[in-house]
């Protein structure tokens, strides 16, 4: 199937919120910290600049409650007398003139009493600062299972490692923006690139102190988004809004990629502790994870990100007994955020670097470690979470040891590694991914589905979930023309406004195709059942059976439309205090195999194969299913191999694509794509989610196959050339001469 806004995105037909004015629409700015952590004093509006025609906003001016309404609402929207990290937004100003903001933004001079700040998860740790809370905890989570205290005694070997990841920047292609308009009638409207319209309804009612029916959102054709638009968006819209409050025009913000950079969210870095008992087969008895991550100022998602990354640290493999510790701590840096993944990557490249110490210190290989601990069917997760699906994981591994060749260039390698400076290696990582907001999420999300057929016969897809390049739009329209046995052309979606679409939720956590698939699948069902109930349709019909029947009944009856509503599966069981039950309705299982070079001259990393291959329930469009697969494989060798965030004090030193590097095509190996498709109960058509999936595995592939290409242990990334070069340089004898320091110590 063709992908519905396609043929508008490749002809330049699509609107994206910049391509939009309104009449008298002024432009608005941030004006940002220039401190981690402090108290203002004085806000000065400098010469040169004539502040007469600025619409100027402060914390003063919020008409309800100064925070960015999500989960705890700590995040004010605008500084009113500290701030707590870099670029937190202070002030805003608005001009007819977009190229007038800049001065003027450069002109306003803020005071501040200088606080001490917090700038590592250590810190943070060691409370002597105290900035959040009264402890710096965001959250935290503890899971038990068994009585793993009693297994040490037992073990034949206990293995420890500590794994660190960096954090991330998205890099969706179009930055963040929004315009908002007020009316006094009618209320706010927002239009923006965003991936949830009802968490920027909810948080600019409590914002703007509006009523339900005097917000709405629309969402405009969206370059991307990765996370990056979950809760971002509702700040700046919450900003551009209260320009348009206070001038009575509408107000365009849209950030450029320095501002975009160093103020909104990242994924967020992470610190995992491994201590693992071990028989002398290398079967895992039992172990202790502590996973921690840094949440940055505010709490925002960062409970959600743990909570995922808390559930995924132990993998598709079978713990007898674990205690799992997590928890977010605050720094004095721009809150982190959802990237996908949401914990996952993070937690997972420390288990899959830590199953191949396990095999290094049992003497077994990378895959008889694998193999003797995955999870089968009957037996319970980390959570206690029965696997009630078949699964074959050692069918998966045996599938992707033969696509990527692994035996033969295992061996192969080893031989041409004696000599030379090039070194090649290969690694694999397993994994699993679960599907839909995590726990009890669901059945709190309660999402609501519409579908509404009119005369034309035309049927039309109500829901929030967005599009953002990953095919939202051309897979529900599919399961609703299947559903309806129409032609898919019959089928369109409505942009998701919120005076339009009812609430299915947010466009996130691998849930939409599984999750909101299945409501449209049963909500177009509703039409049929609707016509037939009426007498007015048979049981087969052609497309103009459909559309006779549709006039019809709207003729008679008035809109012809149907809804459905999320519940949740009876047998499901979550406990939120204890951490424990059926995580996900479904998890997606995969095994990933890299092959890379290590060139001990540039000291340079090269993925050369990748071999991708995921069990997805039943892939519901081949050509998107495996696009979202190369691009999240393409992100995981960015956040693997290439992109860096240099932090000061809080504060993203390399805001600008010349200088954080992301992979781009001719750094890109082949990427091989493969899927299985054993089915889901709670999938439409029995898909899973595929969304964030590939996010998880390539990372601790490629820094397996670094290690297996060079011998030495790799356990934190990004792992650059300087790494490379820093670990392995003076085994190398050669470059002794380019640091005579070293040389001599
Ligand atoms: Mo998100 S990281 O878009 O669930």
């Amino acid at each position: 199937m063709p992908r519905k806004e396609g043929r508008d995105k490749v002809t330049g037909a699509a609107r994206y919120v910049d391509d939009m004015a309104l009449p008298g629409m002024l432009h608005g700015a941030t004006v940002r910290s220039s401190v981690a952590r402090g108290k203002i004093k004085t806000i000065s509006f400098g010469p040169g600049v004539d502040w007469n025609e600025f619409v100027v906003v402060t914390a003063k001016d919020i008409p309800g409650k100064n925070c960015i309404a999500l989960i705890l609402d700590d995040q004010p929207c605008l500084a009113a007398e500290n701030v707590n990290h870099p670029e937190e937004p202070i002030l805003l100003l608005a001009h007819a003139e977009r190229h007038k903001l800049r001065k003027a933004v450069e002109a306003v001079s803020i005071d501040y009493e200088p606080l001490p700040s917090v700038h590592s998860m250590e810190d943070s740790e060691r409370k002597s600062t105290i900035i959040w809370g009264n402890d710096n905890i965001l959250k935290r989570y503890l899971v038990e299972k068994g009585d793993v205290d009693a297994v040490w005694k037992e073990a034949a070997h206990i293995v420890e490692g500590e794994y660190f990841t960096g954090a991330q920047e998205q890099l969706y292609i179009e930055n963040n923006g929004v315009i908002a308009a007020f009316e006094p009638e009618s209320g706010v409207t927002i239009w923006g690139s965003l991936q949830c319209p009802y968490y920027v309804h909810k948080a600019l009612m409590a914002l703007c102190d509006q009523p339900e029916d005097r917000v709405r959102v629309v969402q405009m054709e969206t370059g991307g988004a990765f996370g990056g638009k979950e809760e971002y968006p509702s700040m700046i819209a919450g900003h551009a809004a209260l320009l348009a409050i206070k001038s009575g025009k509408p107000v365009k913000i849209i950030y450029d990629r320095m501002e975009d950079m160093i103020a909104t969210t990242k994924r967020h870095p992470s610190r995992t502790r491994h201590r693992t008992a071990v028989d002398k087969n290398g079967k895992i008895l039992g172990g202790e994870i502590e996973f921690t991550i840094d949440g940055g100022a505010y709490a925002t998602l960062s409970s959600v990100v743990l909570s995922r990354g808390t559930i995924h640290a132990g993998g598709p493999y079978y713990w007898p007994s674990v205690r799992i510790r997590t928890k977010a701590v605050a720094t004095n840096t721009p809150p982190h955020g959802a990237f996908r993944g949401f914990g996952a990557p993070q937690s997972l490249f420390a288990l899959e670097r830590h199953m191949d110490r396990i095999a290094q210190v049992v003497g077994i290989s990378p895959i008889e470690v694998r193999r003797r601990n995955f999870l089968k069917t009957g037996q319970t997760t980390t959570t206690e979470q029965t696997i009630q699906e078949n699964i074959d994981l050692d069918g998966l591994l045996d599938r992707a040891l033969d696509l990527s060749n692994y035996d033969a260039k295992k061996k192969r390698f080893a031989e041409e590694n004696r000599n030379g400076k090039i070194k090649k290696g290969i690694g694999i990582a397993a994994f699993l991914h679960g599907a839909g907001f995590t726990g009890s999420g669901e059945r709190y999300l309660n999402s609501l589905v519409g579908v509404e057929a009119g005369a034309d016969g035309v049927v039309r897809v109500l829901v929030s979930s967005a599009e953002f390049g990953q095919g939202t739009n051309t897979v529900l329209c599919q399961i609703a023309a299947e559903a309806l046995g129409l032609p898919y052309e019959n089928v369109a979606i409505a942009q998701p406004d919120t005076n339009v679409v009812p609430n299915s939720g947010p466009t996130v956590a691998s849930r939409t195709a599984m999750i909101v698939g299945k409501l449209v699948q049963s909500a177009a069902t509703g039409i049929k059942e609707t016509l037939a109930k009426s007498g007015l349709l048979g049981e087969d019909y052609t497309p103009d059976q459909f559309r006779i029947a549709c006039r019809e009944y709207i003729a008679s009856h008035g809109a012809l439309k149907s809804y459905s509503r999320y519940e949740s599966p009876g047998n499901v069981y979550w406990d939120d205090e204890k951490y424990r039950g059926e995580a996900y309705a479904a998890f997606a299982w995969a095994v990933y195999v890299a092959e890379v070079t290590v060139d001990l001259t540039t000291y340079s990393v090269t993925v050369n194969d990748f071999v991708a291959l995921q069990e997805v329930g039943k892939v519901l469009n081949p050509v998107l299913a495996e696009g979202q697969i190369t691009g999240g494989v393409a992100q995981g060798i960015g956040f693997a191999l290439y992109e860096k965030v240099v932090w000061h004090d809080g504060r993203m030193l390399n805001n600008q694509m010349t200088n954080y590097i992301m992979p781009t095509s001719v750094d890109l190996p082949p990427i091989r794509v493969f899927f299985e498709e054993h089915g889901n109960v709670h999938g439409a058509h029995g898909a899973k989610g595929i969304g964030e999936l590939p996010m998880d595995g390539p990372a601790p592939a490629i820094v397996n196959a670094v290690e297996d290409a060079t011998g030495v242990r790799f356990d934190s990334i990004p792992l650059l050339p300087e790494d490379l070069f820093e670990a392995l340089g003076d085994k190398s004898g050669e470059r002794d001469f380019l640091s005579p320091t070293r040389g001599m110590a």
